[in-house]
């Protein structure tokens, strides 16, 4: 039979990135003592007012076909919220329900770039993005954020990768795998090149809930941004509700009109019972579920302070996110040997995050939404780990 072309623009080139996660699942289910760091579940669970609302949402008879671009009164609280957050007035027709980030992201991305068109993406960056794109049509151009700068890309490395054929810039801050949380002054001249080069800014924020210390900070407040800034986010990770599949875009009124007619021809919108459990996650916690973030930030200082303290080893706490970024490179094995290696001898799965980006080979990213006690257990066994490999350290 044929196929499109595009099929095969349907998958990145990190195909090989969940290999030991999956290995590691596989065991488990034949019942090894395994544990689980390699992928971005959490422990957390969706408050039972918020399934108490889908469950009441249904026996009210909510099951007809939602309004396309999300029901008024759930885009109503986003706009508000978007607007208390960052002091910009949105309107809810600028809202976009979608189901997930990663639907905005995908529509986001079907609505700008053409075939041939340059979207720039400071790697390492979550998995999705190379196909995302691609799946546009659009070419994507990595510029690299270095772990000695804290995973931030600088302004003068996007400048230089900028072309006549770039239309957009996306990233997603706090990132993933770095938590990475981009500061104000990189923001600006992020912005000016936009500005100054005609280009879209695609800003994904889903952990913009979850920092530590650190300030999030949306582009879409900076100047000359109102009519190129993208903001997108979802209640996955702040709300604990990864599988409802809820997320939304915030965009220019022009681009709303895309959206909304792409939205209708591909999933004719989101389920009402989630769009109404989604506006009580959102009223009871506006800021992401409150006992989440000081819980993460517990854990972060607990497992690098442990881990940073091993030889070989280096930890440094994140700033924003869920992960941790474990380096490597000091031991002299590779973070996919590493990982296979402690997967193998101690049951514990990390993800080595080379297939994030080149930036990021040597690390393993780790889970910090894992309860403590297995967190406890996962981190002893690192060391345990750890303790077998024969290498000289200045440590
Ligand atoms: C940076 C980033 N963007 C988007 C997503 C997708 O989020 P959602 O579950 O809302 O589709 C994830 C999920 O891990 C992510 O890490």
């Amino acid at each position: 039979m044929k196929y499109a072309d595009r099929v095969d623009s349907f998958c990145g080139e990190a195909t090989d990135a969940w290999d030991i996660h999956v290995t590691a699942a596989q065991r488990k289910s034949e019942g090894q003592d395994i544990i689980l760091l390699s992928v971005g579940n959490t422990d957390f669970e969706t408050p039972e007012p918020v399934v108490e609302a889908a469950y009441n949402s249904l026996l009210r008879g909510r099951t007809n076909y939602p309004t396309i671009s999300g029901e008024l009164d759930l885009r109503q609280v986003i706009a508000e919220r978007h607007s208390r957050k960052t002091g910009l007035q949105v309107s809810p027709d600028q809202v976009l329900v979608t189901l997930g980030a990663q639907h905005a992201l995908y529509n986001v991305a079907q609505c700008l770039l053409d075939p041939g068109c340059e979207a720039i993406v400071p790697e390492p960056m979550y998995l999705t993005y190379p196909a995302t794109i691609n799946a546009a049509g659009g070419d994507i151009v990595r510029v690299a954020s270095r772990a000695e700068n804290d995973f931030h890309p600088t302004v003068e490395d996007i400048a230089s990768a900028i072309t006549d054929k770039t239309r957009a810039i996306f990233f997603a801050t706090p990132n993933n795998p770095t938590g990475a949380v981009y500061p104000r002054k990189l923001l600006e001249g992020i912005a000016e090149l936009c500005c100054e080069h005609d280009l879209w800014l695609v800003s994904d924020e889903v952990y913009g809930d979850i920092t530590y210390g650190y300030e999030h900070i949306s582009p879409a407040i900076l100047p000359g941004m109102d009519s190129r800034a993208v903001t997108i986010s979802s209640l996955s990770k702040s709300h604990a509700m990864a599988g409802w599949r809820l997320g939304w875009a915030i965009v220019p009124m022009e681009l709303a009109g895309h959206l909304g007619r792409l939205i209708l021809c591909g999933t004719y919108g989101s389920p009402t019972f989630i769009q109404d459990a989604a506006i009580v996650a959102l009223q009871e916690n506006p800021d992401g579920l409150a006992d989440m973030k000081p819980t993460y930030e517990d854990r972060r200082l607990r497992v690098c302070g442990f881990l940073d303290k091993l030889p070989g080893l280096s930890c440094k706490p994140p700033q924003g996110g869920m992960f941790a970024m474990l380096d490597v490179r000091g031991t002299g094995l590779s973070a996919q040997e590493y990982a296979t290696r402690l997967l193998d001898d101690q049951g514990v799965a990390t993800l080595p995050t080379t297939p994030f980006g080149p930036s990021a080979t040597g690390f393993l990213r780790l889970n910090l939404g894992v309860e403590d006690v297995l967190l406890d257990d996962a981190i002893e066994r690192i060391a345990a780990f750890n303790g077998t490999l024969n290498f000289f350290t200045a440590k």
